[in-house]
C-alpha cells in the first residue's frame, strides 16, 4: 500500500517558474531552460509512490534533484506544480495546522548535519521534538529513553553531544527522529559524514530498526554500494528527473539506459564472486528438538524459519515460525512440519547465476557441499553488498 504518492512534481527556481513548467512538457533540458530562460530546474516531473514499510533510496550525483525533491515531501520546500499525496490527501492543500501535524505524526526528517544542541544533554536532544509539542515530562522522558535504546544508545542519554563520536551523534539524530515515532523517515545523506566502516555499522542498525519497526524510510544517498545495501528499491535521478525507479536487481541486471549502465557497471562482481563469498552461517536445529524449542530459538535469534540438519550436517529440509507455533498447538513433532523441498546451491555457484532464485524463493537459499552439509545460506542483503564492493564473509573468502 502506498503511503506517499508524488504526482508529476516539479521545483523551478528563478523568474517566470511557472511557465518553466510548461517549456519542460515540451521537452527543454535543464541545460536550455538555464541558458535561454535562467530558470534553474530543480525537480523535472517526478512520479514515484512510496510504499508502507519500504526502504526507498533516492540516488543520484551531486546537483540532480535529490534534496530539493524530498524537502518537498513535507514542503519544507514549495513545489512549483504537482501534487504530493500523503495518505492520498494533499499536502499541497493542507492548512498550516494540517501541515504542523503531518510533519510530527508522518514524517520525520534526519539531517545530515545532526544539529544537537550542544548544551543539552544526549536524552534532552532527543526529547527536543516532543517538547516543543508539549508531551509531559515523564512521559517524553519515557519515549527518549526507548529510542536510545533502538539506536543503541542505552546508558548515554546523561552525555554531552561532544562527548561522543560522530557516529553516535548521528545515532543520537536518528533517535529524535524515532522519538516522534513518525510514519516516514526522511534521511538526506544522513551517513554520509561518517567514515566508512561506522557507516557499514549504521547501514546494518537502520535494517535491523526497519525490521523491527516496520518505518517507511526514505533515504538519500549519491553512493550506490549504500543504495544497493539498504534499498528495497531505488530511485535513480538525473538532471532532476528520475531515470529508473526499481528493485536492485533490477537496477542490476535491466539498467533501464546508458545512464543507468554506466552508473552500475564499476560493481559487476557478480561474474567473480561466488556463492561462499556471501553465504552467511545459517541457524540450525536437529530433528530430535522440539517445536517449542525450534520456536524459542527463532524468537532469540529474531529469526521466521531454521534449517534442521543431522549430526553430520547434512541438511534435511527447514520449518518455519508459523509452521512450529501450530506445532505446538497440535503436538507435533519437527518431522510433521519438515519442509523438505529447500532451494539449495553450491558453494561455486556464480554470484550471477543466483540472483533469480533469491530474489523469488519463498524460503532462504541453503549452500550445501558436496556432501550434501549445509555450508551456509544465502541473504539477499549480503548478496547485494558484496556486488556492490565488500565481500561479507571474509573468512570464507580466504578459504573458497
Ligand atoms: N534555492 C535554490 N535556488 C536555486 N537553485 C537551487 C536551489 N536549491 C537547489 N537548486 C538547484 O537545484 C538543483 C538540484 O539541487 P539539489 O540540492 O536538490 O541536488 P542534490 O541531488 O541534493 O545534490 P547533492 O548531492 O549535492 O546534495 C541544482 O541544480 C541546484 O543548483
Ligand atoms: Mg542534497
Amino acid at each position: 500500500m502506498s503511503i506517499l504518492e508524488i504526482k508529476n512534481v516539479s521545483k523551478l527556481f528563478g523568474p517566470n517558474a511557472e511557465q518553466g513548467v510548461k517549456l519542460l512538457e515540451q521537452g527543454w533540458t535543464k541545460e536550455k531552460m538555464a541558458k535561454e530562460k535562467q530558470i534553474t530546474v530543480g525537480v523535472n516531473r517526478v512520479n514515484m509512490e512510496i510504499n508502507q514499510g519500504e526502504i526507498f533510496v533516492i540516488m543520484g550525483l551531486s546537483g540532480s534533484g535529490k534534496s530539493t525533491l524530498v524537502r518537498m515531501f513535507n514542503r519544507l520546500i514549495e513545489p512549483t506544480s504537482g501534487e504530493i499525496l500523503v495518505h492520498g490527501k494533499d499536502l499541497r492543500k493542507m492548512n498550516k495546522e494540517q501541515l504542523r501535524n503531518a510533519r510530527r505524526k508522518t514524517i520525520s526528517m534526519v539531517f545530515q548535519k545532526f544539529a544537537l544542541f550542544p548544551h543539552r544533554t544526549v536524552l534532552e536532544n532527543v526529547e527536543y521534538g516532543l517538547e516543543i509539542q508539549k508531551v509531559a515530562k515523564a512521559q517524553r522522558r519515557e519515549k527518549a529513553i526507548t529510542s536510545l535504546e533502538l539506536v543503541g544508545l542505552k546508558g548515554w542519554g546523561d552525555k554531552m553531544p561532544d562527548e561522543l563520536s560522530g557516529g553516535m551523534q548521528q545515532r543520537v539524530g536518528l533517535a529524535r527522529a524515532l522519538a516522534n515515532d513518525p510514519e516516514v523517515l526522511l534521511m538526506d545523506e544522513a551517513f554520509s559524514a561518517l567514515d566508512p566502516l561506522i557507516r557499514r555499522d549504521m547501514q546494518d542498525e537502520l535494517l535491523e530498526l526497519q525490521d523491527k519497526m516496520k518505518k517507511t524510510i526514505i533515504f538519500i544517498t549519491h553512493d550506490l554500494d549504500e543504495a544497493l545495501r539498504i534499498g528495497d528499491r531505488i530511485a535513480l535521478m538525473k538532471d532532476g528527473a528520475v531515470v529508473q525507479i526499481g528493485t536492485p536487481e533490477e537496477i542490476m541486471i535491466q539498467p533501464a539506459n546508458s545512464y543507468v549502465e554506466r552508473f552500475v557497471e564499476d560493481v559487476d562482481l557478480s561474474k567473480v564472486l561466488t556463492a561462499a563469498h556471501v553465504m552467511r552461517r545459517p541457524e540450525t536445529i536437529t530433528l530430535d528438538r522440539g517445536p517449542r524449542v525450534a520456536l524459542e530459538l527463532m524468537r532469540e535469534r529474531g529469526i521466521s524459519n531454521l534449517f534442521v540438519i543431522d549430526r553430520s550436517k547434512k541438511l534435511l529440509g527447514i520449518i518455519t515460525a508459523e509452521d512450529a507455533a501450530t506445532a505446538v498447538r497440535q503436538q507435533q513433532k519437527l518431522d510433521d512440519i519438515l519442509i523438505k523441498d529447500v532451494p539449495y546451491v553450491a558453494p561455486e555457484r556464480m554470484l550471477n547465476d543466483l540472483f533469480e532464485l533469491v530474489s523469488t524463493a519463498k524460503l532462504p537459499v541453503a549452500v550445501v557441499d558436496e556432501r550434501e552439509r549445509l555450508t551456509g545460506v544465502i541473504v539477499r542483503g549480503a548478496l547485494l553488498g558484496a556486488l556492490a564492493g565488500g565481500v561479507e564473509n571474509e573468512e570464507v573468502a580466504l578459504n573458497a
